[in-house]
């Protein structure tokens, strides 16, 4: 089957955006090569594969790869007209675009590297990232510029380093799917109005926090767990890759839900994971696929941030159990 390719989708965008999107497309190219080539990776006898050995800015153990990649997305954007400045999750404060600061309508958010934990073993990671309208354009953007809600983004997406490397966009007008060629480096159109399927029996959480859980996710998931004997009255199937784009990516193709909880492990965070980089671009790809992301008690794409790294429960995926879970935060009994 002959594809057309990511260029040609492109040209039927919002030029500015499509502008935005080809350049974070190119760095994701320049980061699954980097992946790919795990241990070998790296110039000189340099690898970039490894620890760092420092603690970011969200208290985590940063891989090499996880600041190669950030610096990726930070040398593709700073060519990029369109964006007047990013923030990551690698680096406390928003960058602001070197040459287009005053001229770029848009800003960027990122993951470089999601489930970067992950990298050593050989398991599937990912980059996620969102596009922002600037506000203020003509003026640099300081970091309230970025304190808005996900239901303002003009376009999100990921992408996939798996068995193959995917990129899956949308600006607003449903679910596009590209796979990298290697050979060529050209991303090609493979899918086209992804649709996730309302009724699922296969969720994904991380179980070892199960004495944490509030009682809505305690009762949904123990109601799983009893399969056709409980009140469910059927099987379901339990999976965590620890990397979520990976997780939403088996969502996109063959449903479920996922789940990352407010718990009362750290109490002073609202869940793992965060808004910005994480749930609201997530959110974003999964309204637009059809399917529901909700914090358990209001819409993810609602949430207005406070603070760039700020963190929020996730609970994503086929509408019928989204459903069911914002049910029992009305009634946990
Ligand atoms: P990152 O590697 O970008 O810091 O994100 C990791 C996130 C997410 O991808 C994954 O779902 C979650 O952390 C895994 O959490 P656990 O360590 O609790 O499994
Ligand atoms: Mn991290
Ligand atoms: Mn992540
Ligand atoms: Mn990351």
């Amino acid at each position: 089957m002959n594809h057309t390719d990511l260029e040609a989708w492109l040209a039927a965008q919002q030029p500015a955006v499509a502008d935005a999107l080809r350049h974070l497309a190119q760095a994701c190219v320049k980061i699954s090569r980097a992946c790919s080539r795990g241990a070998i990776a790296g110039e000189g006898g340099q690898s970039t594969h490894g620890a760092v050995g420092e603690v970011n800015v969200q208290g985590e153990n940063q891989q090499k790869l996880d600041v190669y990649s950030d610096e990726c997305m930070a040398e593709a954007l700073a060519q990029c007209s369109s964006v007047a400045g990013w923030a990551s999750e690698e680096l406390e404060h928003p960058t602001v675009s070197p040459n287009h600061a005053t001229t770029g309508r848009y800003l960027a958010v990122f993951d470089p590297l999601d489930g970067s934990s992950n990298i050593d073993a050989n398991i599937s990671v990912g980059t996620i990232f969102s596009v922002l309208p600037h506000l203020f354009p003509g003026a640099e953007p300081t970091e309230a510029a970025f304190m808005q809600p996900g239901r303002r983004q003009v376009a999100a997406g990921y992408a996939l380093y798996g068995p193959a490397t995917v990129l899956v966009l949308s600006t607003g007008n449903g679910i596009e799917f590209f796979t990298l060629d290697p050979v060529s480096s050209n991303w090609l159109h493979t899918r086209s109005g992804v649709q996730i399927r309302t009724t699922t029996s296969e969720f994904a959480i991380n179980a070892s926090n199960q004495r944490f859980w509030e009682k809505p996710i305690q009762r949904y998931v123990s109601e799983c767990v009893a399969g056709d004997t409980g009140p469910r009255a059927r099987n379901f199937n339990m999976r965590w890759v620890a990397s979520m784009v990976a997780e939403v990516h088996r969502i996109m193709t063959r449903g479920g839900v996922f789940l990352y909880p407010r718990d009362t492990k750290e109490p002073r965070k609202p869940g793992r994971l965060r808004l910005m980089y994480e749930a609201s671009p997530m959110a974003y790809l999964m309204e637009q696929a059809g399917a529901k992301a909700v914090t358990g008690t209001m819409d993810l794409l609602d949430v207005v941030p406070d603070t760039l790294h700020q963190r929020v429960p996730v609970i994503i995926g086929s509408s019928d159990e989204v459903e069911r879970i914002i049910g029992y935060y009305v009634d946990p009994n």
